[in-house]
């Protein structure tokens, strides 16, 4: 079912610092800061060579990050996305085996255009997955 990481998403509280961060510390490509309001986030991506990160800062009141960063204030790995060939069978399959997505189980439109649901990150260790269809 699983296929790329499509990318690693990172929460920050200070989006202008973690930027910095990737840039001048780790040497990384960072893309200009995008305000998705539709999504409560504000992005930065950056750009690896097998996948990317996106740093991650709550935008308006109603961030679905805000809270997360309530719990974590220096920031934190806040999901992974993992690709999915055909997301309808994907939630179909995972459902079946007991997993439980997020929502009203209809896949949005993510912050790339494509859709997208999330799963339930105590189905999975702790992690919040993301799966894309691409
Ligand atoms: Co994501």
């Amino acid at each position: 079912m699983l296929g790329r990481v499509n990318h690693v998403a990172i929460a920050v509280p200070d989006l202008a610092a973690a930027t910095a961060a990737y840039r001048d510390t780790l040497g990384a490509t960072v893309s200009a800061p995008q305000a998705l309001p539709e999504h409560g986030v504000t992005v930065v991506f950056v750009e690896l060579p097998n996948t990317k990160i996106e740093l991650l800062q709550p935008l308006g009141t109603e961030s679905p990050i805000a809270a997360f960063l309530d719990k974590n204030p220096s920031g934190g790995m806040h999901h992974i996305c993992y690709e999915v060939g055909d997301i309808l069978a994907a939630r179909d399959q995972l459902t079946q085996r007991g997993a439980r997505v997020l929502g009203s189980g209809e896949p949005k439109i993510g912050a790339h255009g494509k859709p997208v649901l999330f799963l339930h990150p105590k189905d999975f260790f702790g992690t919040l997955i993301e799966l894309e269809q691409v």
